[in-house]
């Protein structure tokens, strides 16, 4: 959560800042600002505003500042309410140092009271000025900007990343990294730092990414990493970005929302051409033979991760139970982390992100280290923080996601998780040739029929036309399609504020049927199972109390499209993929529905994509 961003080198950095917050602003948008080295007047010009980067766009018209240093922030709120006094870059009591910042420092309060001590007068209610003043106290005693950083960073607690720029110190960038993510990208003659790749791309392919308690220094001409507790210098080669600029624009989508589901066909067929072998093996690039080793030792496995991925989770242990025969569970980061989880050698934690940022994701990671279990981490970011620190890790590549509603990331997750089972039943000889290879062809058809439901989307269009006034919801499904209800709710209730609740449909009768009135559209998802009598049933009991049903099932169910107030076909495929395909339309509604309502369908209000604080 926050972007940072912060450039020194020849261009016009306030450009090359407004540009990379763009590329940040789904990490949060509650306020933007950004701070340079002022070359006309000398010293620091800040410049902030509440609200969207629009708004400070508009600001910064008035202003015409030269300068090829300077630091930027787009803000998701912590400590203090979104306000231009609140918002970032933070300076210290002197104005002689900026400072962005993402994460929470723990220990403010005492280095408050500290600070206040020594004479320091605070105008926010936030975290990050302690932090900015703190370096500047140092920096007062000490004269030197590098030492004061350690110093007054030495003594924050907490989890954060940082950035800073002094006023009479103009020619460097100092930034740390611990558990937040920091990625530097290297140009000529020019250096760059950001939260995320995403806003390097317009300018550099080559990046470092900083590991935690490190800290680096930036001048035009050179990048220079320490650990912050020894003070000695780290040697890191840099890596390659593989994305492309176009991949993070909208490409004539109104939204990147729209736009991401409409990649997913395509991004489903490059996963399956990439992990299936010219003889019909699955294959993993990144799992050599040490990970082989530990996978045939497994004797349980748990799926822990957050929001959409957690559903995508539930997806996986299912996936794991029947054809690995593996005990398996899904849990929320969350919980795993504090609930002191009984995990031994061999057991696997396989954690799902797409960012591979996610806080409790990240600690949920670290303790099943700790206590020796293998972790496996499918990430969709090349080089976050989860995919570096897990034992092993699988891509999920499916590009830049910036819709904070997480679409195509699902998906891939969703097939990448079902060729990684079996991948591993194969280590553990649980499923015969024959099965797998009907499994991988019937997935090898999942592409084709995404794109067939997408061409039918006038349809959904239709539907929500109609329901898209309506405030509740609720979803049902069972089996592999349980986890479907949950992500279809989850989707509607992020970008449309409605309040729409996902349910396993054999709970039906334990609550949620008190719900069913002629208001309420239920939406069933019931495709061909072995528990689609078990749904019709569902379907039948809503309509005798008067409710709305809305159904997805299988092309040619007439016996669902009859029931059904209004039916979604879905192309026929093996139960088992039924929740790829069932996610799009549901996606698609959600979409629809929130875009009817004149909602921000790609920056909702209170949230943002990457969640790296608790
Ligand atoms: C946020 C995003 C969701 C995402 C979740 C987990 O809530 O809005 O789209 O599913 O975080 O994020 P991760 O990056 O770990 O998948």
């Amino acid at each position: 959560m926050c972007g940072i961003v912060g450039y020194v080198g020849k261009r016009d950095a306030l450009s090359v800042l407004m540009k990379g917050l763009e590329h940040l602003e789904y990490r949060g948008y509650d306020s933007a600002g950004v701070a340079c080295i002022d070359e006309k007047a000398g010293g620091l010009f800040v410049l902030k505003e509440e609200g969207k980067l629009s708004r400070l766009k508009e600001s910064l018209k008035k202003h015409s500042v030269v300068s090829t240093v300077g630091i930027g922030h787009t803000r998701w709120a912590t400590h203090g309410e979104p306000s231009r006094v609140n918002a970032h870059p933070h300076t210290d009591c002197k104005g002689q140092i900026a400072l962005v910042h993402n994460g929470i420092i723990e220990n403010y309060a005492l280095l408050k009271e500290e600070l206040k001590r020594r004479g320091v007068a605070f105008r926010s209610k936030t975290d990050t000025e302690i932090a900015v003043n703190l370096i500047g106290d140092y920096y007062r005693r000490k004269r030197d900007l590098v030492e004061a950083f350690r110093k007054a960073v030495g003594r924050l607690r907490g989890f954060f990343a940082f950035v800073i720029l002094a006023g009479n110190d103009p020619d460097k960038l100092l930034v740390f990294k611990r558990s937040n993510p920091i990625v530097i990208g290297l140009g000529k003659g020019e250096n760059f730092v950001a939260s995320d790749v995403s806003a390097l791309l317009p300018y550099t392919k080559n990046v470092i990414y900083l590991e935690d308690d490190e800290y680096a220094l930036l001048t035009r001409k050179d990048v220079r990493i320490y650990n912050l507790g020894t003070g000695k210098a780290v040697k890191r080669k840099p890596a390659v970005i593989r994305w492309n600029i176009r991949q993070a624009q909208k490409g004539g989508y109104p939204h990147f929302m729209l736009k991401e589901i409409h990649e997913e066909p395509r991004i489903l067929e490059e996963i399956i051409t990439k992990r299936i072998d010219r003889r019909g093996n699955v294959y993993f690039d990144t799992l050599g033979r040490g990970a082989d080793l530990r996978l045939k030792k497994i004797k349980r496995v748990f799926f822990v991760s957050c929001g959409t991925a957690y559903h995508a989770g539930l997806v996986g242990s299912y996936l794991a139970e029947q054809f690995a025969r593996l005990p398996a569970g899904a849990e929320v980061s969350s919980e795993f982390r504090y609930r002191d989880p009984v995990l031994h050698s061999s057991d696997a934690v396989i954690l799902i992100t797409q960012s591979g940022e996610t806080a409790d994701t990240l600690a949920a990671l670290r303790e099943a280290k700790a206590k020796g279990a293998f972790t496996l981490a499918i990430v969709n970011v090349v080089g976050s923080t989860i995919a570096r620190e897990a034992n092993a890790v699988i891509y999920t590549h499916a590009g830049p996601e910036i819709g904070v509603a997480s679409t195509k990331a699902y998906t891939a997750q969703l097939v990448t998780e079902a060729l990684f089972t079996f991948y591993l039943a194969g280590l553990h000889q649980t499923m015969k040739r024959t099965q797998v290879s009907e499994l991988l062809l019937a997935l090898k058809k999942v592409p084709a029929a995404c794109e067939k439901i997408l061409k039918q989307s006038e349809a959904l269009d239709r539907c929500s036309r109609k329901y898209f006034r309506h405030q509740n919801f609720l979803y049902l499904g069972r089996g592999y399609n349980f986890p479907t209800a949950l992500e279809g709710a989850l989707k509607l209730k992020e970008i449309s504020y409605a309040h729409a609740h996902g349910y396993a449909a054999g709970e039906m009768k334990h609550g949620p049927i008190a719900l069913v009135d002629h208001k309420q559209p239920v939406i069933c998802i019931a495709p061909a199972s072995k528990t689609y009598e078990k749904m019709i049933s569902n379907v039948e009991e809503i309509k005798a109390r008067g409710g709305i049903v809305i159904a997805l099932g299988t092309e040619g169910d007439r016996r669902l499209a009859e029931l059904a107030d209004d039916f979604f076909p879905l192309p026929p495929t093996h139960e088992v993929f039924s929740p790829i395909l069932a996610a799009i339309p549901l996606q698609l509604f959600a979409y629809k529905i929130a875009a009817f309502n004149g909602r921000d369908v790609d920056q909702p209000r209170n949230l943002a994509k990457s969640v790296t604080v608790e």
